[in-house]
């Protein structure tokens, strides 16, 4: 049975079981690549993953999900998921992770799951989050949401002994963005835009050898910041997030989540507090993975899956014959 026996983190025996959920879902959905249907793809890839893990000995609980019980069918934010026999975990889902790219069949649009011992993941409501990530091996706050960008570019640049002009920021491409953008190029630094799926984002500025990014900056969603944290988690790095409510309404809810003190800068360690498993698998092809490829009644798959209690990182090609 997989699991995890009390105080002893997770069984590796997971890693496959939850490799084979977004492999499921990355399914799903890349047969709706480029159709312009982001709803319908999204909605495939939910029901994909939900079959998926009802197989799974875990007694799960999604506390990240596809919202409220009233307003998702399916995956909604407390549901039990998987057998009921097994350890009780926590689930964070993002069935399709960057719908619109998906609809447009441009690249990087994933499905991600991350699992983990029961109370190891915030519960974050589905508002907009700022963020700051930055890759393993530097000193611990070198950078910080409270700093300005030209101190963090700054502090960045020195630590990692290369010139402003060297540090790549990762930037979604907001209006929202604009005095962002504009004062990482007056500190020196190059943004790199990008369209949409700041999950992605974050996990390149960990590997700023192989992406060019070193470090992911500006708002997007919290459940995506959550998974995000999961993933540097295994991997290292430093990520804080800071919960940003557009209305009383959402600082309420929120609130009903137990978020104590809205303005509270989340480290990695509060965003992702214990042993867990983060998965995806690409729906469209990018440069973080390649995405489904089908031929003769199969599907191709390729996964990234890292494990925070062993700190191993797996990337996992698959051949699946379709049903
Ligand atoms: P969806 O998959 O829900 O479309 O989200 C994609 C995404 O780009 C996330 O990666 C990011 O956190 C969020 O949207 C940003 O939100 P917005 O598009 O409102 O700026």
């Amino acid at each position: 049975m997989a699991g995890t026996a009390a105080g002893k983190g997770l069984s590796r025996g997971l890693i496959i079981d939850v490799a084979h959920v977004t492999e499921q879902a990355a399914i799903a959905a890349a047969r709706l690549r480029g159709r312009g249907d982001k709803k319908g793809a999204d909605g495939v890839a939910v029901d994909a993953m939900r079959q998926a893990l009802a197989d799974i000995d875990i007694a799960g609980t999604v506390v990240i999900g596809e919202g409220e019980m009233d307003e998702a069918p399916m995956l909604y934010i407390g549901e039990k998921v998987g057998t009921g026999n097994g350890p009780a975990v926590d689930i964070a889902v993002d069935p399709l992770e960057g719908t619109t790219i998906c609809a447009k069949a441009m690249p990087n649009a994933l499905a991600v799951l991350a699992i983990s011992e029961a109370g190891g993941l915030l519960h974050a409501p589905d508002m907009y989050m700022d963020k700051i990530a930055i890759g393993p091996g530097y000193p611990e706050g070198v950078v910080d949401l409270d700093a300005t960008p030209a101190e963090n570019l700054s502090n960045l640049a020195k630590a990692k002994g290369v010139p402003i002009t060297e540090i790549t920021a990762c930037i979604l491409d907001r209006d929202r963005h604009r005095d962002l953008i504009a004062a990482v190029r007056a500190a020196g630094a190059s943004v790199q835009l990008i369209p949409d799926g700041d999950i992605a984002g974050v996990i390149w500025a960990t590997e700023p050898g192989e992406t060019g990014i070193d470090i992911y900056l500006g708002s997007g969603g919290a459940p995506e910041g959550v998974l995000a944290a999961a993933a540097l988690r295994s991997s290292g790095g430093q990520i804080q997030g800071r919960l940003l409510p557009a209305d009383d309404a959402e600082r309420a809810r929120a609130e009903s989540m137990g978020i104590k003190d809205i303005n509270h800068k989340f480290s990695l360690s509060e965003l992702a507090s214990k042993d867990v498993i983060f998965a995806a698998t690409g729906v469209t092809g990018g440069s973080l993975l390649d995405g489904v490829r089908f031929s003769n009644g199969v599907a191709h798959t390729h996964t990234l899956i890292m494990h925070s209690g062993s700190r191993v990182t797996r990337r996992i090609r698959a051949t699946i014959p379709l049903a």
